[in-house]
């Protein structure tokens, strides 16, 4: 269907990304939470075709990609000095924070906002691609707007096909969840999306972390349709699987559960929510091209990854 061009994400192949980043285009690359769909930062005209090719909203924000903290700093007018404790500890990581936006940074890949979003990826080739091109590369996840993001390159290129220049494939994302989200732009940090950092983790290092405050504008993406499988799918509690096993239904459940069959899936355990990240995303690809009319799926405790399971899988219920 597409002429998409798809290349092992290795040796000349990062020369090539940058060269397509460097020509205005996009590339899709890996990152240890979820492929990226990456253009220049500083170009606005290649800002604009992520847009076009995710059919996003122009009043959602991108985050900006680097290969570390001074790279970071420059994109910010007045740098935190809490964003340093928490760059100091968790990147480069799944770990994105939302700083005062500099002057040469343009104001769309902020979607008008005078901050920005930065995060160091924590993934060899994302960072040989970084070092190769030597911009921010702005990028979101790299599904269509609403999907559930990608976390192998094919995913990526079933959404997207040949509206990007270059697709690199470097295997399964390890994260599989999108990066945590922390604002650093208020008195108090605020949390703007669970992700691969556990909110605990975080608070260990800068305290107790806010809920947004300023209502949606402040944290623009959760306000959207989000990681939707076409087939309808509910959470439930682990005492309620059992009876909705029927024809044309699939369960997601834990270990735990002890459910077998091929009707069943099982991410891990229930202790084990980093292995649900990991997984979640392929699975309801998967299971929603497989065509079944139902998908259940296992309430998991929110601590630890299991806060970003549950948010993303409480967004993917409400179809
Ligand atoms: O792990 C990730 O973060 C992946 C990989 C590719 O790095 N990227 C990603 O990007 O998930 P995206 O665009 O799908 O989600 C970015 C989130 C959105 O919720 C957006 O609203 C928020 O970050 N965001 C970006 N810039 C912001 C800003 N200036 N202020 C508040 N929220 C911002
Ligand atoms: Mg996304």
């Amino acid at each position: 269907m597409s002429g998409a061009t798809v290349v092992s994400a290795a040796g000349a192949a990062f020369r090539k990304a940058a060269q397509q980043l460097k020509a205005g285009n996009l590339v899709v690359f890996p990152t240890e939470t979820v492929y990226g769909l990456g253009a220049n930062g500083l170009d606005e005209n290649a800002v604009a075709k992520i847009f076009a090719a995710k059919g996003r909203p122009g009043d959602n924000p991108l985050i900006l990609h680097v290969p570390d903290l001074a790279a970071a700093r420059a994109l910010s007018s007045a740098w935190p000095k809490m964003a340093d404790k928490l760059a100091a500890e968790f990147w480069p990581g799944p770990l994105t924070l939302v700083v005062p936006r500099a002057a040469h940074v343009p104001a769309s890949v902020s979607a008008g906002l005078d901050s920005v979003a930065v995060r160091v990826p924590d993934h060899v080739a994302a960072q040989a691609l970084l070092r190769e091109a030597r911009l921010p590369i702005a990028a979101p996840s790299a599904n269509k707007s609403g999907r559930p993001s990608p976390t192998r390159v094919q995913d990526a290129v079933d959404d997207l096909g040949d509206s990007v220049a270059l697709y690199l494939d470097g295997g399964p994302c390890r994260v599989g969840v999108e990066s945590t989200v922390v604002s650093l732009l208020g008195p108090k940090p605020e949390l703007l999306r669970p992700g691969g950092i556990a909110r605990q983790d975080i608070e260990k290092i800068i305290g107790p972390l806010a809920a947004p405050s300023g209502g949606p504008a402040r944290s623009p993406g959760m306000k959207y349709k989000h990681y939707a499988p076409t087939t309808p799918l509910v959470l439930v509690q682990p005492d309620e699987l059992a009876g909705l096993r029927a024809a044309g239904t699939v369960i997601v459940a834990s270990r735990e559960s002890r459910l077998s069959g091929p009707d069943i899936f099982v991410p891990g355990s229930r202790a084990d929510p980093a292995a649900w990240a990991t997984r979640l995303f392929a699975l309801l690809r998967d299971l929603d091209a497989a065509g079944h009319k139902r998908i259940v799926v296992e309430a998991i405790p929110e601590t630890g990854l299991g806060a970003a399971v549950m948010d993303r899988l409480r967004r993917a219920s409400q179809g």
